[in-house]
């Protein structure tokens, strides 16, 4: 696929999620508006809803029920989005720009960032939970409970903040072997989350159990490569074209994958994992232009 059809097709499914989304946030009216619109904004303020796309087109390529896929599209893209807001405050990374706009605590104040995404995390799970609604007969209601267990595990503590916790302790102390705790906190942090992005649309539609755990490894792949790049970003990247800071992994101390391996290893070991996940992509009982095209593009993303 060539990159002009590959940044058009990204276009288009980001513009999808954006349609769900706005759809999706509750209307900021009452007495907890402030709180509403604390989670409209960090959800809306843009973001390349990389999440919610991989989700809905691999649960396309497996036949998936469009109304079981995009709840779980929306819930994701929020959970992610809870994940940033407390990711970028003072307590953690201490950053004031996150997708191009000051962050949610520079705008609303820190205790409505705490709320929004503490409410963007419980919404995210109300939105998936519509899922059942649509689910016809106990095979679908199987898929959507075992969806809902790779949501909410891959969130959890044995998940995204599992990793964030071993993020923020190797700030503190140096740990016994620096190489195993990194990539305890890539896996965790960030591939969990994109286990559900490659998983929950092909559980949705049925997938074999071997695609459906060959989605899982190719997701850890994808997902340590894509921190590890993220890493490498915040050293020689553009911050208006990312987004957010540079530099911000120095300033706080934090044990990424150049400051441990250096440059070097840290982009072969990118393109190690993209070669390994797009070997495994070609071993699923489908074959799709898209996903290889857009994993092979992430390593070398600007932003
Ligand atoms: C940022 O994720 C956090 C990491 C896991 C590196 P993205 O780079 O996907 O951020 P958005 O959603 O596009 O803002
Ligand atoms: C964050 O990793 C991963 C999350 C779970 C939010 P980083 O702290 O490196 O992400 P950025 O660089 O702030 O986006
Ligand atoms: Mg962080
Ligand atoms: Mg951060
Ligand atoms: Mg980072």
């Amino acid at each position: 696929m060539d990159q002009q059809t590959l940044r058009r097709l990204i276009g288009e499914k980001a513009e999808e999620v954006n349609r769900l989304l706005a759809h999706a946030l509750p209307e900021e009216k009452g007495e907890n508006a402030e709180v509403l619109r604390a989670m409209s904004y960090s959800t809306e303020a843009g973001g390349k809803r990389l999440r919610p796309l991989i989700l809905l087109h691999v649960g396309d390529l497996y036949g998936a029920d469009r109304k079981l896929t995009e709840p779980f599209a929306v819930a994701l893209e929020l959970i992610h989005t809870y994940s940033l807001v407390h990711d970028d405050l003072p307590a953690m990374d201490n950053d004031d720009l996150r997708r191009g706009k000051p962050t949610t605590h520079k705008v609303f104040g820190e205790g409505m960032a705490v709320l929004a995404g503490d409410g963007l995390l419980n919404y995210a799970y109300e939105t998936a939970l519509e899922a059942f609604r649509h689910a016809n007969d106990q095979e679908g209601t199987d898929r959507v409970v075992q969806a809902l267990e790779v949501l909410m595990k891959n969130a959890g503590v044995h998940g995204m903040i599992g990793g964030q916790c071993a993020d923020l302790m190797a700030e503190k102390e140096e740990p016994a072997s620096p190489a195993d705790t990194v990539l305890y906190i890539h896996e965790h942090k960030t591939a969990a989350m994109m286990e559900s992005a490659f998983q929950i649309g092909a559980i949705l539609g049925g997938a074999s159990a071997e695609d459906t755990e060959n989605l899982k490894q190719i997701a850890t792949d994808v997902g340590v490569a894509f921190q590890i790049r993220d890493d490498i970003l915040d050293i020689e990247g553009d911050s208006t074209l990312l987004g957010k800071p540079v530099g911000s992994d120095i300033e706080e101390g934090k044990l990424t994958f150049p400051a441990v391996s250096g440059m070097e290893k840290a982009k072969a070991e990118v393109e190690r994992r993209t070669d390994h996940a797009l070997s495994l992509l070609g071993t699923l009982s489908v074959q799709d232009a898209f996903l290889q095209a857009l994993i092979v593009s992430l390593t070398g993303r600007e932003y």
